[in-house]
């Protein structure tokens, strides 16, 4: 065996493989073959693992979802994400706190507010002192180094659970554009830092753009979610905001992607740069990457996926039932995003991860 071995590596090299290991060179490639080359000799030892290692998962990728509700003393566990809960607003300080120890950069916050505030033009999420208002100013007031993103979308606060309003049985875009901008300026005003614009209405960067510039929020961020798919994976997530029950028309495919479309993501993601956007998410994220990896070779932007609550919910599910050992398979499932392209990830897996990694680093 070793003879042989030998003897193959002392073969001379003919004239077609000298050309072939030049071209191999230029692009960048090893050019020696088993056994000369023995890619597993990089990964023998931890130290050299960590050396080879083209992408990183650090606490500065992560951004965490947050879920507030009404009442007091409230931590309610919502029933298809385990482990995730809505706060009442006198708890969350403690939240924040928890999360701001952890150095998380940014959360984003969701509202699930009470079914009587509710109505077909979803007209609370103007309201000024309306709980995701409270939950920004008390955020901002604990921790105002923590980075606050809030969606702007109507289904919170829609009886109907669409992202926008209703007119002659179609979900408008124009008329849903205007009640957008205003809920932007009034989360705006509030203190939030970032606006995520979630609803996927034509236009709504720009408009939202212009009108936060005009009232003078010139540095108020805006990151898009640019690329969101009409997905069944969102379906834990409308439990939590308490979207489902009431959605007479269960499709939003007249706003949302089809999930079998990818020339268009990159429509979606060029027509947001030229509105003004400063980050752009990609949502779901697994089933997605492909999307992610396309998006990031055309543009250099800072890009984003959101591992939703249906992620969330499958991988929990399989870990709390022993099918999947719990840390390697959150690292894995988060590390793919780095890999595909992405600057970060919004995930509610973000306090367990930070957790793991700041005990790593100390
Ligand atoms: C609201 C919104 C949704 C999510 C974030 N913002 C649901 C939807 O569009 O129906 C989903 C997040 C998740 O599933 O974790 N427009």
């Amino acid at each position: 065996m070793i003879d042989s071995l030998l003897n193959y590596k002392l073969q001379p090299l003919e004239k077609y493989q000298v050309v072939k290991m030049k071209q191999t060179i230029n692009k960048g490639f090893s050019v020696s073959n088993f056994p000369r080359t023995r890619l597993r000799r990089n990964r023998m030892s931890d130290f050299s693992r960590k050396l080879v290692a083209e992408n990183n998962l650090s606490i500065n990728d992560l951004i965490y979802p947050i879920f507030v509700t009404y009442g007091s003393n409230t931590k309610e566990e919502i029933e298809s994400m385990p482990g995730i809960y809505r706060f009442s607003l006198d708890l969350l300080p403690k939240e924040i706190e928890r999360i701001s120890s952890l150095e998380i950069p940014a959360i984003a916050l969701f509202p699930k507010i009470e079914k009587s505030l509710k109505n077909p033009n979803g007209s609370e999420a103007l309201n000024k002192n309306n709980l995701i208002c409270k939950a920004i100013k008390i955020s901002k007031k604990v921790n105002s180094n923590l980075g606050v993103i809030c969606d702007v979308a109507l289904d919170p606060f829609t009886d109907h659970g669409h992202d926008g309003i209703i007119f002659n049985n179609q979900i408008d875009n124009d008329k849903t554009l205007e009640i957008l901008c205003n809920q932007a300026l009034v989360q705006a005003e509030a203190g939030c830092d970032i606006i995520a614009p979630s609803d996927m209405m034509d236009g709504r960067v720009g408009f939202i753009r212009d009108t936060l510039d005009n009232q003078g929020f010139i540095n108020v961020q805006i990151m898009s979610y640019a690329v969101k798919y009409a997905s069944a994976f969102y379906g834990p997530f409308r439990d939590a905001v308490g979207s489902t029950l009431n959605l007479s028309n269960k499709s939003k495919k007249s706003y949302q992607m089809d999930p079998g479309n990818s020339d268009e993501a990159i429509r979606e993601i060029a027509l947001d740069i030229n509105e003004g956007a400063d980050m752009f998410i990609v949502k779901p994220g697994m089933p997605y990457l492909d999307i992610i990896y396309k998006i990031k070779q055309e543009f250099k932007i800072p890009l984003y996926a959101y591992q939703v609550s249906g992620e969330y919910s499958m991988i929990k599910g399989a870990i709390d039932n022993g099918w999947f050992d719990e840390q390697k398979i959150i690292f894995e499932s988060l590390i793919a995003f780095k890999r595909a392209g992405c600057n970060g990830i919004i995930t509610y897996f973000a306090p367990y991860v930070a957790n793991l990694l700041k005990g790593q680093n100390s």
